[in-house]
């Protein structure tokens, strides 16, 4: 009888235990405490040899009854604990897909990238090409076939960095007019933009190097009405369908006749300011019927063919419509700067 009790007591005692467990790990202890190989559960069940014969079957389905009851007890128990530690875990590893998430700085860009592509996306939408050449250019594409020879005083208005006697850096991208005409046959409708150079020194409205687009068109009947019809249309485009345009006449070299255009001031509108000096208009372009001797000097026969060209500087219009007053903020990559224009 004695033997029952203590198997009891140990039942008992175990389900305590197990009941009071407080995770898998102490859990599985108890386990192997009661049911492992040296478990006392084991050990009741090896007692069975001190027992007389007739007892045996019926201790043996008590100790059995009770391993049952233990073994239910661990199930229901671990199940009881995994399912609080995933509790546990769902609280501790929560995630809040409410919060805001990290930001990743974009870049933007450039003021004067963006000038360009306005640019460029109205005269390529009016058929244009576009076209490149070399900043480092011959004096003979820069200056003399753009009708400037060797003693012209134009070239004194250009103050011009010289490689040798025959290279410059290019104060205009004209000559990339010159090399479209030598390369390619009328009917041509092209434009250039690029870096310019002249040794300007720096202050709040010059750079010795700075940003033009020029465009030229090249063909049968071109005439002064096509010139103004296609400027009023891209100054239109570019700032605005209330812009109006005003054509002085101008002087350049290479076209004839030349103009210089104002375009309403973006800043006030066309009341007056500081920009516009009160005028209510500003000089945004130069242009003019491209001369006959740089049609001929290219190849090209004014009797049969006429062209207009015009030159913009893209930094003045960016620092125009952004009401930037300052051009060294163009070209010192100052970070506040460039954010306000992402
Ligand atoms: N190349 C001229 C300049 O830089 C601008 C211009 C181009 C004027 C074409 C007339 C025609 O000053």
């Amino acid at each position: 009888m004695q033997i029952d009790t203590m198997l009891d007591q140990m039942a008992q005692k175990a389900l305590a235990d197990i009941a009071a467990s407080t995770s898998v790990a102490e859990l599985e202890n108890i386990r192997i405490a009661i049911l492992g190989k040296k478990g006392e559960l084991t050990a009741a069940l090896r007692s069975m040899k001190d027992i007389t014969e007739e007892q045996r079957p019926a201790f043996g389905k008590r100790v059995n009854e009770k391993r049952d009851q233990i073994t239910n007890a661990l199930e229901s128990r671990l199940a009881d604990l995994k399912m609080q530690d995933m509790r546990q875990r769902l609280v501790s590893e929560a995630i809040d897909i409410t919060l805001p998430g990290k930001k990743t700085t974009l870049g933007g860009l450039h003021p004067l990238t963006r000038i360009y592509y306005e640019i460029r996306d109205i005269f390529v939408s009016m058929g244009f090409d576009v076209m490149d050449g070399p900043e480092i250019e011959y004096d003979k594409y820069n200056f003399e076939m753009l009708n400037m020879p060797k003693d012209h005083p134009a070239r004194d208005t250009q103050d011009t960095f010289y490689v040798s006697d025959d290279i410059v850096l290019r104060t205009h991208t004209s000559p990339v007019q010159i090399r479209t005409m030598l390369n390619q046959k009328p009917p041509i409708r092209m434009i250039c933009p690029g870096r310019v150079y002249r040794s300007d020194d720096v202050d709040a409205t010059h750079s010795p190097v700075f940003n033009q687009v020029e465009g030229l068109v090249v063909g049968k009947g071109i005439s002064l009405a096509h010139l103004k019809s296609t400027l009023d249309t891209f100054l239109k485009e570019f700032y605005g369908e209330n812009t109006k345009t005003k054509f002085r006449p101008g002087h350049f070299p290479f076209t004839e006749p030349s103009a210089e255009v104002d375009a309403t001031c973006a800043k006030c509108g066309g009341n007056g300011c500081g920009v516009c000096k009160g005028t209510g208009m500003i000089e945004v372009l130069g242009c003019g019927m491209v001369h006959p001797n740089v049609l001929r000097g290219c190849g090209i026969d004014p009797q049969e063919y006429t062209g207009f060209a015009f030159g913009l500087g893209m930094d003045r219009l960016a620092t125009i419509k952004y009401g930037i007053t300052d051009i060294r903020l163009l070209f010192e990559n100052d970070i506040r700067f460039l954010k306000q224009f992402q």
